[in-house]
């Protein structure tokens, strides 16, 4: 079993968000097993960069897309991004000034910062586009006032 299983209730778009997302728990899943065969350390400065890398598209992607649906809770969200790369480079810094803990504090904040963010954050998003296809849904079957 993997340390951070994709499910089905964290699907969004079934598009680039979840692709995303399982790009960002499949790097979860390796450094862990890195991690638990002694290997974390010689992994954890690339993959810290490449997460960092991937998370800040991944939140671009996110971020652009909620703007276009007039998402009204944006702002809100938006801040935690912020605070959660805040972390990432945080971790960073401590790896370069030599801690060797910080591959498995990563897995640790990954995985649950990840599935909270999907399951609490983009949830709402999810809920909030299908409301919208629905209203939509709606006045397109309303008949013509004549
Ligand atoms: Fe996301
Ligand atoms: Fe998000």
């Amino acid at each position: 079993m993997a340390y951070f299983e994709w499910a089905d209730d964290m699907v969004i778009d079934n598009g680039p968000i979840d692709d995303d997302h399982r790009k960002l728990v499949q790097q979860v899943n390796a450094l862990h097993s890195a991690t638990s065969q002694g290997r974390g350390q010689d992994m954890v400065a690339h993959l810290l960069a490449s997460v960092i890398a991937d998370t800040q598209e991944h939140l671009r992607r996110e971020e652009h897309l909620m703007e276009v649906a007039k998402f009204p809770d944006l702002e809100r969200h938006k801040q935690g991004h912020v605070q959660f790369v805040e972390k990432l480079h945080d971790l960073q810094q401590k790896h370069q000034s030599g801690s060797i803990t910080v591959a498995s504090q990563l897995s640790t904040l990954l995985r649950d910062w990840l599935s909270l963010h999907i399951r609490r954050g983009d949830k709402g998003l999810q809920r909030f586009l299908q409301l919208q296809r629905f209203l939509q849904q709606q006045q397109q079957r309303r008949p013509a006032v004549k």
